[in-house]
């Protein structure tokens, strides 16, 4: 085992970036799950206007993510990867793909059960995208 050693500036950058969208895209989903019932109380309305707020930090956090992901591949793949670190990239990949559509689809939904339910599928898949991502980070 290697001794632990501090990261270079442009590694703490690259990381920072990822993890700051990853904080923004998550825990902004958490948050608003949280808020929903609160806004009800203040109008049937409210929830719509904070959803479309969220969405102004939201997808240009999705956007930052992608970046700065294709920035750590392209870092790793430089240093040489594992077949086991490469399948979980793949499985990464379908799994941003998916938080992405299941946040796009909610906000499309027309009921409110379809809206629960991509809202759902949306953040289970940025869970595992989230995990995954540490295990990538190794
Ligand atoms: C929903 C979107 C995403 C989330 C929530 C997410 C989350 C994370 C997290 C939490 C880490 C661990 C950082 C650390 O421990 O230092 C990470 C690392 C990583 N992510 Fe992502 N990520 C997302 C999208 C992407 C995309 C689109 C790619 C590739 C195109 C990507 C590639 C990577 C790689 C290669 C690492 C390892 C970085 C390293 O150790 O140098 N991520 N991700």
């Amino acid at each position: 085992m290697s001794k632990a050693h501090l990261a270079d500036a442009l590694t703490i950058t690259r990381l920072s970036l990822h993890v700051l969208g990853a904080t923004i895209w998550i825990g902004g989903q958490a948050v608003m799950a949280g808020l929903v019932p609160v806004l009800r109380e203040g109008g049937s309305e409210l929830p719509a206007k904070a959803a479309r707020v969220f969405g102004r930090l939201a997808w240009p956090a999705y956007v930052l993510l992608l970046l700065t992901g294709f920035w750590n591949m392209g870092i790793a793949n430089n240093s040489g990867t594992t077949w086991g670190w490469q399948f979980a990239m793949g499985l990464k990949f379908l799994a941003v793909i998916g938080a992405g559509a299941g946040a796009f689809l909610h906000t499309r939904a027309t009921t409110a059960s379809k809206r629960g339910m991509f809202a759902g599928i949306g953040f289970l898949f940025s869970l595992i995208a989230m995990v995954l991502g540490v295990a990538l980070a190794g």
